[in-house]
């Protein structure tokens, strides 16, 4: 039996990242495909990979690329292909110049490997996986974005900070777009089974919230040039490791909603079931009057956006 081949279109921050974890988690081999000017770059990490293998004793392979024919026949494909934000900038400013990297990584991956599972990172996420769905044609359940697993990891990464309690045991989630309308569901947010909302003060917790929010952007700050990509990596890895071992994990994804949440038509953050056969089911739950009005807002900033993209 062949290892399941997953292709990483992007080689650069996140996309190296992606790499390294695929390989040590041994989801299987990797290619890392990146444009003619970045062939040296990407074969230079996968090299370099190669090379970690003996220390940690993975026997993925690990290739570097710029030709579409390497990542014929892959089973899963993460595309991080574009330009990440500046700081000032916010996700819907890199739409112009990703939309059209995106529309032609659809087409060849549709040409490539037209039954393959593909998850998108390349921001504005809501419109760049809409993008993807719209020009490949694949189906609902090939499809999915990655935003609620990292926005819901930095949720639960703050409140195991201000709590000084294991990250291991704070669950909760984000919903809605990848952006500055997010929205945590702090009301089911706990800690090993205890509220959230009696180990942390509301004050505090709208505090933390909003730092959720924006967390992106904190980094990008910092950074001064390009974006997170240690956790964002690692969030899209989860999602690919549900799908190749059929997991069933329930995980914050942009999914297609049709109906679901009263949202149609649009990728937006909910949670996701992702297993053998992709994006297998949609979790509906009662949302509370203003988390409603809250998705609403967010799901007008996506509308608004996927408009732009005139798909
Ligand atoms: N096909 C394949 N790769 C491409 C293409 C293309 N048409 N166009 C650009 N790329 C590559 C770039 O050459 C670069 O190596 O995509 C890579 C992007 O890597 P980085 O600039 O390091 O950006 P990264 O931090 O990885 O973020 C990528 O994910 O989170 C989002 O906002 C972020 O949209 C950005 C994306």
């Amino acid at each position: 039996m062949s290892r399941p081949k997953i292709s990483l279109i992007g080689g650069g921050q996140i996309g190296g990242n992606l790499a390294l974890l695929a390989a040590q988690k041994e989801l299987g081999d990797v290619v890392i495909f990146d444009i003619p000017k970045a062939e040296g770059m990407v074969k230079g990490k996968a090299l370099d990979l190669m090379q970690l293998r003996p220390h940690d004793g993975y026997d993925a392979d690990i290739t570097g690329t710029s030709d579409w024919n390497d990542v014929k026949d892959s089973d899963v494909f993460i595309i991080t292909a574009g330009i990440p934000r500046k700081p000032g900038m916010d996700r819907e400013d890199l739409l112009g110049i990703n939309l059209s990297i995106m529309k032609d990584v659809a087409s060849n991956i549709k040409e490539q490997a037209p039954n393959s599972f593909v998850i998108v990172i390349s921001n504005p996420l809501d419109a760049m996986v809409y993008a993807f769905y719209k020009v490949s044609g694949f189906s609902k359940n090939k499809v999915v974005g990655m935003a609620g697993a990292l926005d819901s990891g930095r949720f639960r990464a703050f409140i195991a900070m201000e709590t000084g309690l294991s990250v291991q045991d704070v669950t909760c989630m984000v919903l809605g777009g990848h952006g500055d309308t997010m929205v945590p569901i702090t009301r089911l947010a706990t800690v090993g089974g205890v509220p959230v909302t009696s180990l942390i003060s509301a004050e505090r917790l709208a505090e933390i919230e909003k730092r959720t929010r924006f967390a992106g952007g904190e980094i990008v700050k910092l950074f001064g040039n390009g974006s997170a990509f240690y956790a964002p990596a690692q969030s899209a890895i989860e999602m690919a490791e549900s799908y190749l071992r059929d997991k069933k994990r329930v995980i914050p994804c942009a999914s297609l909603c049709e109906g679901e949440f009263g949202i149609d038509g649009y990728f937006i953050g909910v949670p996701t079931v992702i297993g053998s056969d992709g994006v297998e089911k949609i979790l509906e739950f009662e949302l509370t009057d203003h988390e409603k009005t809250e998705l609403n807002n967010t799901l007008e900033v996506v509308k608004k956006t996927v408009k732009e993209t005139g798909l």
